[in-house]
């Protein structure tokens, strides 16, 4: 049984995102979406709002399951027996992070790999941060992300 782990900060989730958890919900038996918490980032969701944003989003992926932690991801990852950590790529601008990123992992945790889904075309410039700028100066942000974020955007990112 292949469990992986899709970690993020989902603040909010957008359809980059959903479009990761979609192909990799079909890649693994399980596909834990990891909601993190980035002390270095302003985050404008609370977890459980997070929480609450996926869990409507993923309704119908039956293998995909949505929680949160602290600490670090590979303590996480290994908790969850998961084998394989998720991430998406848009472009180049994310190579120098994500690298950085998945050699720490491997460091701390040689047994658990870090695979790269390639994102969408439709969402290479999809960002949280591009959606909540737009969103709080009043622009459209429907093709963006999900229902149940464009909803919860339209009252927070305006305050
Ligand atoms: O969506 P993001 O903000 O790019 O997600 C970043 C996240 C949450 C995956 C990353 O910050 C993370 O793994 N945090 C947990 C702390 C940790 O394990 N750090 C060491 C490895 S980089």
């Amino acid at each position: 049984m292949r469990i992986a782990v899709y970690p993020g900060s989902f603040d909010p989730p957008t359809n980059g995102h959903v479009d990761i958890i979609s192909r990799a919900s079909k890649l693994f038996d399980t596909l834990v979406v990891a909601v993190g918490g980035n002390s270095s980032k302003n985050l404008l969701f609370s977890v459980e709002n997070r929480l609450e944003m996926l869990e409507e989003i993923c309704i119908g992926l039956d293998n995909v399951s949505i929680q949160s932690f602290t600490g670090l991801l590979v303590e996480f990852a290994h908790n969850s027996n998961a084998s394989v950590l998720v991430r998406g790529l848009r472009a180049m601008s994310d190579f120098e992070n994500e690298f950085q990123m998945a050699l720490t992992n491997r460091k701390l945790a040689p047994n658990l790999e870090t695979v790269f889904l390639m994102t969408s075309a439709e969402n290479m410039f999809v960002s949280s941060s591009i959606v909540k700028e737009v969103a709080a100066l009043g622009g459209d942000i429907r093709d963006l992300v999900p229902a149940p974020v464009e909803r919860r955007l339209a009252v927070v990112a305006k305050r």
